[in-house]
Order: structure tokens, then C-alpha cells, then sequence
């Protein structure tokens, strides 16, 4: 066992931090890209514990090392493990299959095998750090051996399960050639937590055909006795935190200054997303573009500025995606735009949390249409920030936010004349229409933060009984 054991472990395909190398080989350590880490976060600060992840760079392996406060211990990854294991298994494969095929899932017998074989190496890493009877919590579909191999390794342990992104429809989690395994490592875990119920109870179902285990509501029982839970915990964000920055004046004065750079518009529509295909760029675009040229809203008006955080960049679906939308926006500002106006401002890079809170602040309008989503933080981070209950948010339907988030403007995003007619009402939406909207947003928002769900889950993950009795145990 390690020298440096903890009570509390997370593990994530990604440390909170990637490391930079500048070209004179200085190094610095960025934010990670994407919602797990901002919701993560705040809950490790407050926990204490060890972060074990990778640190985004390939055949490279760290020292554990502090950073922030949070104790780091870096899993390394081969060139050939990240083109396999990342890039392939996991993103394409998994990501496409769990969000409803919007683009097609490749399987791969040489994937799944390095899969097995990283997961293997980040599960003895957890084996090794965490003190004994420690809490392990395994994050998102990366890992999701990880929960059986680290029970085998370690019996002693408590171990939580979190799926950051949608589990899909029984018809499309069959096409999956290792299934099975896959379920079966999920069921190493405690307690395995979805963002939706509908989530939870397509893995129970999945459980009881494929591994043929007996399931009552959200219990699987197992037949040494071990009995695993499944539920929906929506994740959050830290509501307070983002709401602090959105008040900072050099926040407020930055947001000023994006509006004025723009060319002081009377309505300020803003995206702001990891570029990647299930985010509804191109749905969004066209809806806005046909509003300028449908003459609904004049070029002179409303500027829209997406902001596109590059991710995954190697992927042939994230290729293409980039290359579509670029022509798509280069498109638009060439056949409407002026000198000094284009309706759309498009930023591929990736900013810090104040500068997306001064963002957010300078927004009129937010659209946040995925055509599918786990959660989507982004449009829980804008509410948070429009403490003077400003703002419209526009919100597709099929993002796990959207049962939370009823007083968007909801749409489904594949349909464009549904996109444009709800825009257009937020763009027009006066400050009482707005405000009464933003009140009950951020009612939902403030109340349900990251503490309270990371409480909710870490709480059951504490009381569950981990066996059954014959008496317990569901009539056959
Ligand atoms: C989503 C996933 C995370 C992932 C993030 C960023 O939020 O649920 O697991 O870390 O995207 O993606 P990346 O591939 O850059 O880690």
C-alpha cells in the first residue's frame, strides 16, 4: 500500500488539472475541459482525499503531487493507450452509443482490450491509495470496469459508481459486443448513480435480462449476497461560487467591455460548449441565421457569439464536426454580415471560469440545445451568475437539465421552426418576462447545488447494506 493512503478517493479518466508544456518548456497546469471537473471539484475541496487521473499528455508518468489543496496522483497513458483506450473505446464508442447514436459507434476487439487493460491499471492505483474501508468513488463511463476490479483487489472498500453522461435505451446498449462485461463491472460498485431515473432503470432492467440477476425497484441482488443500488442523482454546480465571481466588479467591468467590443448590441445571444456533435451547434446556427435572414431580427440588433471549447480533436467525428462548423459560420457572416457586423462571433478556445462568468453576464439570450445531454452544467453556471434575475436561458428538452430547469424556453433542437419561434421570444422577452422566468431558475438552481448532491449520493453510499438475507431477498 501506498505511503500516502486517504479515507476519500476519486477516480476519473482525468486529473482536475492538464498539464501545458510552453514552447520554451515552462510548465503550467489548466483547468481540465468539461462538467465532471467543474462539478467534482468544489466536493474534493471540501472532502479531502486523493484525485487519481490522467493528466492529458501521453507517455508521461508523474510523481503524485499537490496542487490547490487536492492531493493529485497521475495515471500515465501510452500514445497508443490514448488513440485506443480515449480516444477510441471510449470516445468512439461509448460516447456515440450512450448518446443515442447521433454520430455512429465503431467497436473494436483492440479497443475494448486496452479498455480493459487501463481500467485494470487505474483500479490497482486505487487499490494502492486508498486507506483501508476507504470510500472509492469511480466517475463516468471511462471506468466503468473499474467498480468489479477494485472489489476483487480490495473487498474491504466502499465503492460508489457515478455516470456523468446518459445511459442509453436497452435497443441501443445491446449493440454493445462486451455488454455484459460491462454491466458487470459496473456492479463491483455499492451504489451505481445515474443523472436520471430513467437511467437507472434502464441499467436494472439490462441487469436482470443480460446477467439474469434478481432486481426489485432500484436494488439488484446478487448471489453472494451483495446487494447494489441504482439511482438518479442530478449533479450541480458550486451555485454560490459562480454566483461570488458573477459579482466581482473586474467581472461586471469585463462583461461591459465584451458587450462594447461587439459593437454594443441590444441583444447579446451567447453558446458556450465543448465542440463536439451531440451539442447541437449546427441545429443552432441555422435557427439564428434564418432569423437574420428570415428578417425577424436585424443584423444590427442581436449578435450571436459561440463559444466552442476544443476538445477531443484527433477523433475523425470531431474533425468534421469542426470543418462543418466553420463553413456554417463563415457561411452566414459572408452572406449577411457587414463591415464591423457579423451576427456571429465564433471563439474555437477555451477560457477561464471568470471570463466565462463575465460571459454570462453580458448575455441577453443563452442557448443551450444539445441533442442529447447528460446534465449540461453550462446552463445551470448562467443562471447561477444572472443574480440580478436577468437573462433568458433557452433549453433544449433533451438535456438532463431540463427536468430541473421548467422555466427555460424549451425546444427540441431538431426542429428548426420550433428553435426560431422559442429564440425569438427570448430575444424579445421584456425585463418582467425575464425576471419572473429567472426567479424560479434560480430558485432550483441555488437550492439544489453540488454539496447537496454529492451529500445525497456519498450519504446513501454510506448506509446502503451491502448484503441480503433470504429474508430480504425478493420472492423468487
Ligand atoms: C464530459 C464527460 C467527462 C469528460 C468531459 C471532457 O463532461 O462526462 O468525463 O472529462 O466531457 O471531455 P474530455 O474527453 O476532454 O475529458
Amino acid at each position: 500500500m501506498a505511503k500516502n493512503t486517504a479515507e476519500f478517493v476519486v477516480i476519473a479518466n482525468r486529473l482536475p488539472v492538464d498539464r501545458v508544456v510552453a514552447p520554451d518548456g515552462t510548465t503550467t497546469w489548466r483547468t481540465s475541459p468539461g462538467g465532471l471537473v467543474t462539478a467534482l471539484e468544489p466536493v474534493m475541496r471540501r472532502e479531502g482525499g486523493a484525485w487519481i487521473g490522467w493528466h492529458g499528455a501521453p507517455d508521461e508518468d508523474l510523481k503524485p503531487f499537490e496542487h490547490g489543496g487536492l492531493q493529485l496522483e497521475p495515471v500515465p497513458l501510452s500514445e497508443s493507450e490514448v488513440v485506443e483506450y480515449y480516444e477510441g473505446f471510449s470516445n468512439g464508442t461509448l460516447w456515440p452509443l450512450y448518446h443515442d447514436v447521433i454520430a455512429p459507434p465503431s467497436f473494436h476487439r483492440e479497443w475494448w482490450e486496452t479498455y480493459v487493460r487501463v481500467n485494470r491499471r487505474f483500479a490497482e492505483r486505487a487499490a494502492a491509495v486508498a486507506a483501508p474501508d476507504a470510500v472509492v468513488w469511480v466517475q463516468d463511463y471511462q471506468l466503468q470496469l473499474v467498480p468489479a476490479m477494485l472489489r476483487e483487489l480490495r473487498p474491504d472498500l466502499r465503492i460508489g459508481f457515478f455516470l456523468h453522461i446518459p445511459f442509453p435505451p436497452t435497443e441501443l446498449f445491446q449493440q454493445l459486443p462486451w455488454r455484459k462485461e460491462i454491466l458487470e463491472g459496473l456492479l463491483g460498485a455499492d451504489l451505481v448513480g445515474f443523472q436520471q431515473n430513467g437511467a437507472a432503470q434502464n441499467f436494472i432492467r439490462l441487469v436482470r435480462q443480460r446477467v439474469g440477476h434478481k432486481t426489485h425497484r432500484d436494488a439488484v441482488y446478487l448471489p453472494d449476497g451483495r446487494v447494489v443500488m441504482a439511482r438518479a442523482y442530478p449533479i450541480s454546480i458550486d451555485a454560490a461560487g459562480f454566483e461570488e465571481m458573477a459579482r466581482r466588479p473586474e467581472v461586471i467591468a469585463r462583461a461591459a467591455e465584451i458587450r462594447e467590443s461587439l459593437g454594443s448590441p441590444k441583444v447579446l445571444v451567447l453558446g458556450i460548449d465543448r465542440l463536439d456533435y451531440t451539442k447541437g451547434l449546427r441545429q443552432r446556427i441555422r435557427a439564428f441565421g434564418e432569423l437574420i435572414t428570415d428578417g425577424a431580427v436585424h443584423v444590427d440588433d442581436a449578435v450571436f457569439v459561440q463559444v466552442a471549447t476544443p476538445s477531443r480533436e484527433r477523433v475523425q467525428q470531431y474533425k468534421l464536426l469542426r470543418d462543418d462548423i466553420d463553413r456554417l459560420v463563415g457561411r452566414l457572416n459572408g452572406d449577411v454580415g457587414r463591415i464591423g457586423q457579423q451576427p456571429v462571433t465564433y471563439l474555437h478556445a477555451s477560457y477561464p471560469r471568470e471570463e466565462m462568468a463575465a460571459f454570462y453576464r453580458a448575455a441577453d439570450v443563452m442557448v443551450v440545445t444539445p441533442l442529447r445531454d447528460g446534465m449540461n452544467l453550462v446552463a445551470k453556471e448562467y443562471v447561477a451568475c444572472r443574480y440580478d434575475d436577468r437573462g433568458s436561458l433557452v433549453l433544449s428538452e433533451f438535456a438532463g437539465a431540463a427536468a430541473e430547469l421548467k422555466a427555460a424556453y424549451q425546444v427540441n433542437p431538431y426542429d428548426i421552426n420550433g428553435m426560431k419561434a422559442a429564440l425569438l421570444e427570448a430575444i424579445k422577452a421584456g425585463p418582467k418576462e425575464q425576471s419572473r422566468r429567472m426567479k424560479s431558475l434560480r430558485k432550483q438552481v441555488m437550492e439544489n447545488d453540488i454539496d447537496l448532491w454529492a451529500n445525497g449520493f456519498l450519504s446513501d453510499l454510506n448506509a446502503e447494506p451491502t448484503t441480503h438475507t433470504k429474508r430480504t431477498r425478493p420472492v423468487e
